[in-house]
């Protein structure tokens, strides 16, 4: 373990002596190279939230502005791109890998299960990244674009604001099988939902705390289907359902049909980021089967978090800052690996 103090910064690095002697990133980018692996106690090696203060001060002003504009039309688009940061971190790490287009090259992860037809935002991403582009050419990754963008789009919600690590690079791959396995599914079990995070090296506490991005956004009825009709294989629905919420839910998503109709994934304040999502969820209104799990799955861990989220709103907006700052240090490429691409749909 090494210990180097920098402009006040105690960067700490677990890095092995061998990387040591090999040259040193210049700046504020202060990393020996590769593709660290670094979130571990909730310290990120080579990101650092200051790290465009020189290059591109006005960075996040610039995402901010776009975000404004793109909100004022349609609200939904924060909850689209907190999302994408999400589908971007869970597979090959926090890379900008969700934004490749099929190329020759490329076997898009946008055709994968869980984002096909389904994950949105491309256009404000590709607006904000040509601003940039303007402003500090080649200098803000789609990485860090879309780390923004999720924050920006709490922020502007109504939800929390954090201290962003940024200085993520992007990658020259994609991975349409680890975005088929690594992105858990609607129906999951709560076993299943706390294997998918722990994959990742994250915990119960990650998972409550960021399923609680579901208090802004839409699902569409082809996600909670199963719940409403089949829900154990025996044609049956699933018996957590909250009866009135059920019957609502039945006129909007029909046993056959209607697939892309879309609900609200917290129906007392669907454009508020709050803790009302979690209010619901004690009401056995949780709209995902994964959403009302995390209550009724039998796990009093996940259970109790829901428990404290829909009571104390402060805490769960303090929680759900730091698991997204964890969220966002998922394997990141920092150094000299990967590249800042000057389009975020392919690579230089
Ligand atoms: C815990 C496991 C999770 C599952 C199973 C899950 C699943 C889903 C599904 C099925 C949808 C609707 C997609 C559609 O209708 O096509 C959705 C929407 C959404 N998810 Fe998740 N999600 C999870 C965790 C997360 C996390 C960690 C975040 C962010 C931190 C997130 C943010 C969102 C948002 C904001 C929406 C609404 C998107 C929009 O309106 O465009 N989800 N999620
Ligand atoms: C979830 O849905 C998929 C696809 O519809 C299905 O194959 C799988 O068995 C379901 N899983 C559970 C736990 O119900």
């Amino acid at each position: 373990m090494h210990f180097i103090k920098l402009n006040n910064l105690l960067v700490i690095a677990l890095v092995s002596t061998s990387l040591l002697s090999s040259y040193a990133y210049p700046g504020f980018n202060f990393d020996w190279g590769g593709r660290n692996h670094g979130s571990r106690g909730g310290i990120s090696y080579g990101l650092s939230p200051q790290f465009y203060q020189f290059s591109c001060p006005q960075a996040n002003d610039i995402v901010m502005s776009v975000l404004e504009k793109a909100m004022a039309k349609n609200m939904r688009i924060a909850a689209s791109l907190l999302r994408l940061h999400f589908h971007d971190c869970f597979v090959q790490g926090c890379d900008a890998s969700i934004l490749l287009d099929d190329s020759p090259a490329i076997v898009s992860e946008k055709n994968s299960g869980p984002n096909k037809n389904s994950i949105r935002g491309f256009e404000v991403i590709d607006e904000i990244k040509a601003k940039l582009e303007e402003a500090c050419p080649q200098t803000v990754s789609c990485a860090d674009i879309l780390a923004l963008a999720a924050r920006g789009s709490t922020i502007l919600s109504g939800g929390p604001n954090w201290e962003l690590p940024l200085g993520r690079r992007d990658s020259r791959t994609a991975s349409l099988i680890g975005s088929n396995n690594n992105i858990p599914p609607p129906n999951a079990t709560i076993q299943n939902l706390i294997t998918f995070f722990k994959r990742q090296g994250l915990d119960e506490v990650d998972l409550v705390a960021l399923s609680g991005a579901h208090t802004i956004g839409v699902a569409r009825c082809a996600t909670f289907k199963q719940r409403l009709y089949n829900q154990n294989g025996k044609n049956e629905a699933d018996v957590s359902i909250e009866r009135t919420f059920y019957f609502g839910l039945k006129t909007m998503c029909p046993r056959s049909g209607g697939d892309n109709n879309i609900s609200p994934l917290d129906f007392g304040s669907p454009r508020m980021f709050d803790n009302t999502y979690f209010k619901f969820i004690l009401q056995g209104r949780g709209l995902l089967n994964s959403d009302q799990v995390l209550l009724s799955g039998g796990v009093i861990k996940t259970q109790e978090l829901v428990k404290k989220y829909a009571q104390d709103e402060a805490f769960f907006f303090q929680q759900f800052a730091m698991s997204m700052i964890k969220l966002g240090n998922l394997r990141p490429i920092t150094g000299f690996n990967g590249q800042v691409r000057k389009n975020c749909r392919r690579v230089n």
